[in-house]
């Protein structure tokens, strides 16, 4: 029969365990998996499979068998199981034509109509990306973030990483948080105008924030909202969970009623835009992220724990070092110049430093600022990366 994927496995023990074969083999339809003794063992065809019934029977024949028959089971098993590329169709895993199935067809056609990021069509970003002035480059600034970013010239820098206050009325060193939602929002659109215009042709801003949901406003949607009308293309968004169940939202709302139930939330979110492409250009010698790490990033639900040391520092709302490490890897290369508007005690500039970046933090405290300061000062370049 074509189209079925052959998984041909070597084994002197066929012959005698013709019976359980046949037994696990009927289990499943002919039509997703069959096979065939061979002079040196036997061939699995499989087209489909619920794997992990399969994986159930065998187990279960494998505890009634001999050894011998248990052994050659469960290297059926392992031969199966090392397959990685596979479909899925409800509970079964394709291993065949899953990489061309396709529900739309005449996919890029129907893309043309539709439009892609027809939002940010238009937009008048100058390509020519400019150098940042000397005197900015590996600085942390103490000061309001929209009057120093006026100091940089349009299109100079690869990424801002950042986490404005949320205006929850957390008590910062030197900023009132939790004012009118409009002046919140005017303030902070002011600044991030000013780190539009800074931002390369090709450069990346990406924001964290956790919306206040007992005031039902959505910040992540309404800051995207913001970039969207200026004509960055919205690349994605990251759930960073961090799994804090105990967080002080515990209300119930109204408790077993369809009333008014309140929905909790253990994670944040990273919205991601970029100016004008979505190609970011660099050198790939410059970049630093692994296989692995590639592999496990793009997935875009980060489960990383917050960050603990917030006492140490007498700051209310750090990044974890390891949120940080993982943006700054995967967008964005060494040797790239890394902004932080609101860099509080400086962990996207320790960060950046460790990795190879460069980088400018700002903050409105000078308290804040001190710390950032040390902390990049003792804080050593990664060099196992080069
Ligand atoms: C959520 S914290 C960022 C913490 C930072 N990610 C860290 O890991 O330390 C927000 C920071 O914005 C600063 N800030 C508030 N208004 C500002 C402004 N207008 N310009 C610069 N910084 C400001 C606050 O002082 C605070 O440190």
């Amino acid at each position: 029969m074509d189209n079925y994927l052959p998984v041909k496995i070597y084994t002197a023990r066929v012959k005698q365990n013709n019976a359980t074969l046949q037994k696990l083999f009927s289990l499943f339809p002919k039509e997703d998996i069959y096979f065939e003794l061979t002079n040196n063992g036997l061939v699995i065809h499989i087209k489909e499979l619920d794997f992990f019934n399969f994986k159930r029977h065998i187990f279960s024949l494998a505890k009634n068998s001999n050894s011998d028959t248990a052994k050659l089971l469960n290297l059926i098993l392992y031969n199966i199981e090392k397959i990685k590329s596979y479909g899925l169709k409800g509970r079964k895993r394709l291993y065949v034509g899953y990489n061309k199935e396709r529900k739309v067809k005449n996919r890029e056609e129907k893309e043309k109509i539709r439009g892609i990021y027809y939002y940010a069509q238009g937009h008048n970003f100058p390509k020519q990306n400019n150098k940042v002035p000397d005197e900015f480059i590996n600085k942390i600034i103490v000061g309001d973030s929209e009057e120093v970013l006026k100091k940089l010239p349009d299109n100079c820098i690869d990424l801002i990483f950042t986490s404005p206050p949320y205006n929850f009325g957390l008590e910062y060193e030197n900023h009132k948080d939790g004012v009118n939602w409009n002046e919140y929002f005017n303030k902070l659109f002011a600044i991030f105008k000013e780190c539009i215009r800074v931002l390369k042709y090709g450069g990346r801003i990406i924001v964290n924030v956790q919306p206040l949901f007992s005031d039902y406003i959505p910040i992540h949607h309404i800051i995207s909202d913001f970039f969207i009308k200026n004509k960055l293309i919205w690349k994605g968004e990251i759930l960073w969970d961090k799994h804090n169940y105990n967080c002080k939202y515990t209300a119930w709302g109204s408790w077993k009623s369809p009333s008014n139930p309140y929905l909790k939330y253990t994670w944040e979110f990273l919205e991601i835009f970029c100016k004008g492409d979505l190609r970011h250009s660099g050198n790939w010698k410059m970049a630093d992220i692994t296989g692995d790490e590639f592999k496990k990033w793009v997935y875009a639900r980060w489960d990383i724990a917050p960050e603990y040391n917030m006492k140490k520092y007498g700051h209310p709302a750090m990044f974890p070092e390891p949120l940080v490490e993982r943006v700054l890897k995967l967008f964005s290369f060494k040797g790239d110049i890394v902004l932080d508007p609101f860099n509080g005690v400086g962990t996207t500039t320790a960060v950046a430093k460790r990795l190879s970046r460069s980088y400018i933090g700002i903050d409105i405290s000078e308290e804040y600022c001190k710390k950032a300061e040390d902390r990049v000062k003792n804080t050593q370049v990664n060099t196992s990366l080069f």
